[in-house]
């Protein structure tokens, strides 16, 4: 039997079981279990050889989510209703039903509600909320197609549930809230600025081991195993026949064979939708390394530099 195929019904039962399952978002795959059921939880960090202090987020329907939540801010509420379903993930303080083993030991929890209709569908079909970090090796690239998830975690997982290919290509924007004041923990599918229409100023707090409040975010993640080159400027590198330059709306004077498109036209949206396919289609291509520029810090342009910065870093 194959592992990867449509069926809701063989998902919620693997699930109901204490089984993993990739899940298909709208942001990148899910590696998902009943995030109620700790024994579950952890078999997650094992999978992915996660560490312990980095959360997990739960995803449920938009009727369902809060209820994990102990209190929701005003400003959540707004967001909640202008983002979800979508690539919003909201940090709140946790209700006593949520295990510790999916926030890490914190007494907040990250929520969300993602846009996938087949996701929707098991999720409406489930009364628990499905614990999912990205459904990766901890540290390697996101995966956005089913076969990403097979291919990597195969073992692990009971079913990848098919969706496609994910359509925003990059993880949800993370907003936690600090004396109820909103602030950015990570950079994601929706910009700052559409954040900022909804609430009003934010402060953004992104990163680092050094940031209790994230604990994930650790500098080196969504890594290719080649090295990866970012630069400011094309002319800062010595061109070789074993590079492949990532480009992002300009072409560059070397073998065409050896130039792959983010975006040719230069549009976000496709470069965050295509990036860690291409990252991953370049990790395994017969070259010794990737080299790409750094995107204008326009719309998404700084999520998908914060990508390409913690690809780079050795
Ligand atoms: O788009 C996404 O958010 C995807 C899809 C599958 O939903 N999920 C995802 O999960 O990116 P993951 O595990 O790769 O990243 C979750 C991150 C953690 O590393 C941490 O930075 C943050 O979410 N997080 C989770 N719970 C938190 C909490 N209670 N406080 C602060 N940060 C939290
Ligand atoms: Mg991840």
């Amino acid at each position: 039997m194959s592992k990867i195929g449509t069926s809701i019904q063989q998902a919620k039962e693997f699930l109901e079981r204490g089984g993993l399952v990739g899940i298909p978002t709208e942001t990148v795959y899910g590696l998902a279990a009943n995030g109620l059921d700790a024994t579950a939880v952890l078999s997650i960090f094992e999978a992915k050889k996660r560490p312990s202090f980095d959360p997990l987020i739960l995803h449920s329907t938009k009727d369902k989510i809060f209820q994990w939540a102990k209190e929701v801010p005003e400003s959540a509420q707004r967001l909640a209703d202008a983002f979800w379903p979508g690539p919003l993930t909201l940090v709140l303080p946790k209700s006593d039903d949520v295990p510790f083993e999916v926030t890490s030991g914190l007494d907040t929890v990250g929520l969300r509600v993602p846009q996938h209709d087949l996701t929707l569908d098991l999720l409406s079909q489930i009364d628990f909320p499905l614990a999912a970090p990205s459904a990766n090796p901890f540290g390697y690239i996101s995966p956005t197609k089913a076969e990403h998830v097979e291919q990597q975690l195969g073992d692990a997982v009971s079913y990848v549930l098919d969706g496609g290919a994910c359509q925003v290509g990059i993880e949800s924007t993370i907003i936690g809230f600090e004396d109820g004041q909103p602030v950015m923990y990570r950079l994601g599918g929706l910009t700052q600025q559409e954040i900022e229409n909804i609430i009003g100023p934010i402060r953004t707090h992104i990163n680092q081991a050094s940031n209790p409040k994230a604990p994930g975010m650790i500098a080196v993640h969504y890594a290719p195993k080649k090295p990866l080159l970012l630069v400011e400027d094309f002319n800062q590198v010595t061109d070789d026949e074993q590079t492949a330059y990532m480009l992002f709306g300009e072409k560059l004077d070397v073998d065409s064979n050896r130039l792959f498109f983010l975006s040719e036209k230069g549009d976000y949206y496709e470069a965050a939708a295509k990036l860690y396919a291409l990252m991953r289609e370049l990790d395994q291509a017969p070259y010794t390394r990737i080299v790409t520029k750094k995107l204008p810090n326009k719309l998404l342009g700084p999520a998908i530099n914060d990508r390409l910065f913690r690809a780079s870093v050795k």
